[in-house]
């Protein structure tokens, strides 16, 4: 019978190669190898087949892409610099044809204005962003299968998450939520912005929480946002920013986070995703 193992082809670009000698207070201090390791170890965990390129040349990169078409199902992509201005790899993302997620090792939201801008997220299914290795890991799960439940990985898993939004989530996005974070012996506490008690929990509270899940799609007043930029900021928790492509980008609140993931058309993908990270 003929192999259906799905493929997919995992992307580095420009001085990734430097990785663990390179800006480590950024960075870290993973090397690309290690780093590859880890999407290789979750890639047969999730049976599945992956490939790793590297290249700092633009039209490699460009080649690379383009004979993605056809002959994997997904593409991780972190184009590094080429990010925030390659029309090229942009225009190969959209000739291969096939479903690229846009990693990031760092937070660019909490770097300079010229990394806030991607010029390949309008091609791509999402961005993640800000998570290390992580960010790389869950690109391979939303490119997979959103309904893999990873297991805890912590042995002193904490079993609450704080899931906080400007007005009441939707019903599509709370009920495969609580589905999920019951699978990993989690439970969801939803909170809106505005109670205090929550601005509170966020800094003298923080051992009963995993960790936090930011939704950014809704307005909110910019008193609220600041109060909740600098609980954030301040708060030892680990906190993951949540964008969809129709919300408008928050990235006051994508920088007080410690990653971003942004795109993912189906309302409930991100938030999944998040829930993967925190027990990660
Ligand atoms: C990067 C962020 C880019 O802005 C930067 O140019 C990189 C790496 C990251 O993984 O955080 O080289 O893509």
């Amino acid at each position: 019978m003929e192999c259906m193992t799905k493929r997919f082809a995992v992307v580095h670009g420009p001085n990734l190669n430097m990785l663990g000698q390179r800006q480590a207070s950024i960075y870290g201090r993973q090397t690309l190898a290690a780093i590859n390791a880890e999407i290789e170890s979750e890639a047969e965990r999730l049976q599945v087949e992956v490939d790793f390129f590297q290249s700092n040349n633009e039209g490699e990169l460009v080649t690379h892409l383009q004979q993605c078409r056809a002959r994997v199902q997904g593409v991780v992509l972190n184009a590094a610099a080429y990010t925030h201005y390659s029309i090229a790899l942009r225009d190969a993302i959209s000739a291969a044809a096939v479903s690229t997620v846009e990693v990031h090792i760092s937070n660019v939201y909490q770097r300079e204005e010229f990394r806030h801008i991607s010029v390949l997220a309008p091609v791509c299914i999402g961005q993640i962003s800000g998570l290390h290795s992580t960010s790389y890991i869950l690109a391979l799960q939303a490119l997979v299968i959103d309904e893999t439940p990873v297991t805890p990985t912590s042995e002193n898993a904490k079993d609450k998450v704080l899931l906080l939004s400007a007005t009441p989530l939707a019903l599509e996005v709370t009920k495969p939520l609580h589905t999920r974070a019951a699978q990993l012996q989690l439970q969801v506490e939803e909170h809106l912005f505005k109670e205090a008690e929550i601005i509170n929990d966020l800094q003298n509270n923080t051992a009963a929480y995993a960790g936090v899940i930011v939704a950014t799609d809704k307005q909110m007043g910019s008193e609220e946002s600041s109060v909740l930029q600098q609980a954030l900021t301040m708060s030892s928790l680990p906190s993951i920013a949540i964008g969809t492509p129709a919300a408008k980008k928050s990235p006051a609140l994508f920088s007080a986070c410690r990653g971003v993931i942004t795109g993912f058309d189906n309302t409930a993908h991100g938030y999944l995703l998040a829930l993967n990270a925190l027990v990660r």
